[in-house]
């Protein structure tokens, strides 16, 4: 395949950032999406200029350190999966393709298509855990959750907070990511404890890091690689407004 491809090409967060075209020859329909920009990489290096910036890691839909806008849709146009799980296959001879980095303020681009997404670490930080002090290994059936619920924290917990949701929402809200790692805890047992003040402070870190308000488009659901229900956002919302009207103390 031969591609044309268009990349976002930004020297860091202050400098103004354009699309500069490469050709992509010879691209097997075999490789990876990251594999085919590595190859690219590797004749902008042979020839001295600067390789194209962009994060990955584990290249096996874990991580979520992938994070490419292609073709408008974050994560390029198959359902539920990562840039990393997306072929060349999914492309044909002669396309061209655009390439962006995800468009959030909260989201600030570091260099070309890296973003700096330390905003959702913040916000794990200020409330995604639960503080008890667990002690040796308990047995795995000493706290009875029923197969629905534990099925239902499980999907949650899949979120692995690339921000496709983000990068999907015309409003830049990250309420199906912050939402996902509230569920994932208030569904079960040990999540009780700190429920709502975990979502509180999730909630009001979220609002400082400058994410946009849900207007129930859908669109971070759409796009999500792991198909996190909105759900979570109703669930969320639910547990916010419960701890604001009659768990102030907590
Ligand atoms: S590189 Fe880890 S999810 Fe894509």
């Amino acid at each position: 395949m031969n591609l044309t491809l268009k990349v976002w090409r930004q020297k860091n967060a202050e400098a103004k950032g354009e699309l500069v075209s490469y050709q992509a020859d010879h691209v097997s329909p075999d490789m990876s999406f990251l594999e085919m920009l590595d190859v690219v990489n590797e004749g902008l290096i042979k020839k001295g200029d600067d390789p194209i910036h962009f994060d990955h890691d584990c290249r096996e839909g874990i991580c979520g350190s992938c994070s490419l806008h292609i073709n408008g849709r974050p994560h390029g146009p198959k359902q539920g999966i990562t840039t990393c799980q997306l072929h060349m296959r999914s492309f044909n001879d002669k396309d061209t393709i655009v390439i962006e980095p995800w468009r959030a303020e909260g989201f600030p681009v570091i260099k070309d298509l890296a973003t700096d997404r330390s905003a959702f670490d913040r916000i794990q930080a200020a409330g995604g855990f639960i503080s008890v002090n667990t002690g040796g290994v308990p047995d795995a059936n000493v706290i009875p959750i029923p197969k629905v619920i534990a099925d239902e924290a499980f999907n949650s917990a899949t979120c692995i907070g690339c921000g496709a949701c983000v990068a999907a929402c015309k409003n830049a809200s990250a309420m199906l990511f912050v939402s996902a790692k509230v569920s994932q805890l208030a569904l079960l047992p040990q999540g009780q404890p700190e429920r709502y003040r975990r979502v509180q402070a999730m909630v009001a870190q979220m609002d400082a890091e400058g994410f946009g308000s849900c207007t129930n488009t859908g669109a971070c659901e759409a796009e999500c690689p792991k198909e996190i229900s909105i759900t979570n956002i109703a669930r969320m919302n639910r547990d916010y407004f419960t701890a604001k009207l009659f768990k102030s103390e907590e």
